[in-house]
Formats: structure tokens, sequence, C-alpha cells
């Protein structure tokens, strides 16, 4: 997806503060980053480690409205470092994209344990992790949203595979659950976010959707969904995803 001047939003229509996105380097995330950029919001967004990335490319073209962090989820103290480098900042929105998927597609006993503890850590615990160390930076009436999958729904599982991808979207469900229940009665707005299959490095070239399909609907949907307290289990297309 490429932005020019031409189809560029009007910020002044769109509106929306800060944005904090937590994996905006490539996929997803750096459409999300061009999405937001487009509609004229400032973007905090990160990448891991040093290395040249395309959002850097989209922070060149945009050099007022992106700035480029450095976060690797799965490090407590990484998170702990950019936290104390962004006190005083406050968003409307923080969203946690990073999520990793297993090379393989053993079943959840044949998975080594190495692998089945990193897609764990990376897509349940570490998500958690981010929004407890930047929930308050959110504005009050602000959105917490994290990328799942349709893959997470325990209900929509008869089908089957990808099995440990599952279980860690699953889990990662269940513990904003839990962090929602915890923050019952608070005005945030909640999401967990549901892209639809889409042609990533993660999602493979065979995936049902382009990346300009599945991520302007993405970015609607969280727009539409602002100042609706409570958690969101929604698709793309703003369609509750049953549990
Ligand atoms: N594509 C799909 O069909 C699909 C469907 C449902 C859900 N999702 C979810 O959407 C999100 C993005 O997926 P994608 O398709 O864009 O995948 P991708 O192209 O593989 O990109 C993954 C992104 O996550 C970042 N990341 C991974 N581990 C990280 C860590 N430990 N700390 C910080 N950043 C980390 C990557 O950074 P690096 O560049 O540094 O690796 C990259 O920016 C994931 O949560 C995925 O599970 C994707």
């Amino acid at each position: 997806m490429t932005t020019t001047n031409s189809d560029a939003l009007d910020p002044r229509s769109t509106g929306g503060g800060p944005v904090l996105l937590i994996g905006g380097s490539r996929g997803l995330g750096l459409a999300l980053a061009e999405e937001w950029v487009r509609r004229g919001r400032h973007v905090v967004a990160t990448v891991r480690g040093s290395a040249r990335t395309p959002l850097h490319d989209l922070a060149d073209a945009h050099p007022d409205r992106i700035e480029i962090e450095t976060v690797d989820i799965t490090e407590p103290g990484q998170i702990a470092a950019l936290r104390a480098r962004l006190a005083g900042r406050t968003f409307d929105l923080l969203f946690v994209n990073a999520g990793i998927a297993t090379q393989r597609d053993d079943s959840v006993a044949q998975t080594p344990t190495d692998d089945f503890v990193r897609v764990m850590v990376t897509n349940a615990l570490s998500p958690l992790r981010v929004i407890e160390a930047f929930e308050d930076l959110v504005e009050p009436t602000g959105t917490i949203g994290v990328m799942s999958s349709g893959q997470g729904s325990v209900a929509n599982n008869e089908s089957g595979g990808h099995e440990v991808y599952r279980g860690s979207k699953a889990a990662l469900n269940t513990f904003m659950r839990s962090y929602a229940a915890r923050h019952a009665g608070q005005p945030r707005t909640l999401v967990l976010m549901a892209p639809g299959w889409v042609r990533t490095e993660l999602g493979g070239e065979g995936a049902r959707l382009t990346i300009d399909e599945s991520i302007p609907n993405v970015v609607r949907t969280l727009d539409g969904l602002q100042g609706s307290p409570g958690l969101h289990y929604v698709d793309y297309l703003g369609r509750t995803v049953p549990w």
C-alpha cells in the first residue's frame, strides 16, 4: 500500500489523536502506520533492533507524522525502557500488533517445547505486559487494541490446524477478558482484532485478502468502536467473532 499526497485524507475530517503502535516494521503493522498517517494521525511505531525497515522509509516520507521507537516485547527490560522514554506522552490509541507464528504445522504435542514457549510468550504473555506497562499513557476514554486472529476463536475451531498459533491467540483473548474484568466499568474501549487471513510473510501467499482489503477496514472498525467501553472481539469488517 502506498500513500500519495492525492489520497491523503484531511486530518480535520478524520480526527483522532496520537497512536502508539507496537510492531510496525512490516506486514500489517507497517500498513496500519501508513493508514493512520493517511488519516492525519501522529504515530509512534516500534521496530526491533537497529536494522533499517520499511517503516523507516515511511518515516522519511512523513517525518512530522511518524516517530520510530524500539522494543522487543518479549524483553521486559526493553518494555520498561520504552515506557521510561515515553514518560509524559499521551495516546488516544495503543495498538499491539506484534506477533509470530510457528514455522511448522505440528500438533501441539509434537511441537518442540522451545517453539511452544516462544509463540506463547510472544503472542499471549507479552502483549499483556505491554498493555499493563503503557495503559496509563492512554487517554481514559481512549482505546487499547491487540491484534488477535479469527484462529483465536475457540467456538469457531472446527477445522483444527495451526494448533500452537491458535492456542496462543485463544490465550491472548482469555488474558484480555481477564484484563477487561479487572477494569470493568472504566470508559476505555478494548479491542481484540481479527484482521482476516492476509497476504504477509506470516499469512503466506495463499491468504484470502490483500493488505489493502484488510487494513483500511481494520482502522475504520477501530475508529467506529472508539467510545464504546468494554472488550470487543471483532473482525476487520466490524463483525463480532464468537469467543
Ligand atoms: N497475516 C495474517 O493473515 C494474520 C491473520 C490474523 C492475525 N494476524 C496477526 O497480525 C499481526 C501481524 O501479522 P503480520 O501478518 O503482519 O506478520 P509479519 O509480517 O510476520 O509481521 C510481524 C510483526 O511483528 C513484529 N514482531 C514479532 N515479534 C516481535 C517481538 N518479539 N517484539 C516486537 N515486535 C515483534 C515483527 O517485527 P520484526 O520485523 O522485527 O520481525 C513484525 O513487525 C500478528 O499478531 C499476527 O498474529 C495476522
